[in-house]
């Protein structure tokens, strides 16, 4: 069911439910899917500071990554008319819930944080439904990067790939050592992921704005495309094959002990480097996928605020400016993989994948190779995205050609 019929269907019985379904004074309830290893350390973070600030945290975590599972939840609690205090829903998302109405207005935290002048216009847009701060940013995640453990790379004789050819050099003369080359997680969301740095890193950024923004009927089936499912299918024979249903975390753990050399995902991925106090640059290589150095997927979380009753606007409020103040963007952030989403954090103590990616962030912005990430969220409407990500999960686990796909992936971009 649509997200607008089922909010529909249901207000009658949410103003019903409404009155026994309240939170505790001083509380929010936040409902996300952060619960790997990097993941759950970042948002305990927040908990923390939270609790510090008087207010109780209501955990309402929701395991699966790329947060399908935590949206089929939320859903379900706003049809039984008790919505979290926020939940951590990205992107053209935010507009859909919005016109809902089932969104708070929170532009007396964002006021006085000053978000309009701390924020890129790019990262504020999509925090605002009609003109109103809906949400609050957490970070910006870069999604194009190739994860790469150099000893994996060492023991195969294979050096860290730029382009590629060097790309699948590399992944061959892995496979040759007896090691995985690509370790993946055959999800759907986890496919997407890959999908999208092929595109970008085949056919350059403005292809990708094209093809996958813009949902040109031309690029989505013309040569370039046929070339991106032509990359993904021989990515697929570097997969082992135990793939399918694998966590992403799990995946990476591959990469971490050296069982795997290589995985395409964002820099979430970091979180668990992190987290099993491995260093950047010595113990694993951040590498922009292949192609796509001069360009930046990203992919925004944010905490964004259903309608609360009044006694629980003022913590909700709280809420939302902790989540913007350096302090929390900082040790956020560093646990999580990603960068600060707000201007005047300090770089310090922030690692050299992170600093490459403030750089780029930065760099893409003025080149125009910032792009937003179709698989987590930023592209499209969710109708849409989810129809495309269907094509590109059947691509991955069939015997599809590039030609059905193509034509497969035209119509999905037509769904509504
Ligand atoms: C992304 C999300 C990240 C991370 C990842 C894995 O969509 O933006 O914060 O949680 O999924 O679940």
């Amino acid at each position: 069911m649509k997200l607008k019929q089922i909010v529909q269907a249901t207000m009658a019985v949410t103003a019903l439910i409404a009155a026994t379904a309240q939170v505790q004074a001083a509380e929010v309830e936040v409902l996300h899917y952060w619960t790997s290893g990097g993941e759950a350390k970042s948002v305990a973070e927040l908990k923390k500071m939270m609790e510090a600030k008087g207010v109780t945290w209501k955990d309402f975590a929701v395991a699966g990554g790329g947060g399908e599972n935590a949206m089929t939840a939320l859903k379900a609690r706003v049809i039984a008319g008790s919505a979290p205090t926020a939940a951590q829903i990205k992107g053209p998302s935010i507009q859909e819930w919005g016109k809902e109405g089932v969104l708070a207005n929170i532009d007396a935290a964002a006021s006085e944080g000053k978000w309009d002048a701390n924020l890129p216009r790019v990262v504020s847009n999509i925090m605002k439904y009609q003109g109103h701060y809906v949400a609050a940013p957490v970070n910006v995640h870069r999604v194009n990067w190739l994860w790469v453990n150099p000893e994996v790379l060492k023991k195969a004789g294979a050096k860290a790939p730029g382009n590629w050819d060097e790309f699948f050099d590399a992944a061959d003369k892995i496979k040759k050592a007896g090691m995985i080359a690509i370790a993946h997680g055959g999800q759907p969301w986890q496919d997407a992921t890959v999908f999208e740095s092929v595109a970008l890193g085949v056919g350059g950024a403005d292809f990708y704005k094209k093809a996958i923004v813009q949902l040109d009927q031309a690029s989505l089936t013309g040569p370039t495309m046929i070339k991106t499912f032509d990359t993904l299918a021989k990515i697929k024979t570097y997969i082992d094959k135990d793939a399918a249903g694998r966590d992403w975390n799990l995946a990476t753990a591959m990469v971490i002990n050296g069982k795997a050399g290589m995985q395409f995902m964002g820099d979430w991925a970091k979180g668990e480097f992190t987290a099993a106090g491995k260093v950047a640059g010595k113990d694993f290589l951040c590498l922009a996928a292949p192609g796509t150095d001069k360009a930046f997927t990203f992919n925004i979380d944010s905490l964004t605020m259903f309608k609360v009753k009044d006694d629980q606007q003022k913590s909700q409020l709280t809420l939302a400016s902790a989540v913007m103040s350096p302090e929390f963007q900082e040790v956020f952030n560093l646990n999580k993989g990603s960068i600060p989403a707000r201007a005047g954090v300090s770089r310090a103590k922030f690692d050299s994948c992170a600093l490459k990616s403030m750089d780029d962030m930065d760099a893409t912005s003025k080149s125009g190779g910032l792009v937003p990430s179709f698989a987590h969220g930023m592209a499209i409407d969710s109708a849409k995205a989810g129809a495309i990500q269907d094509v590109i999960a059947k691509f991955m686990n069939s015997t599809m050609t590039s030609q059905a796909a193509v034509q497969a992936l035209a119509k999905a971009a037509k769904a509504k």
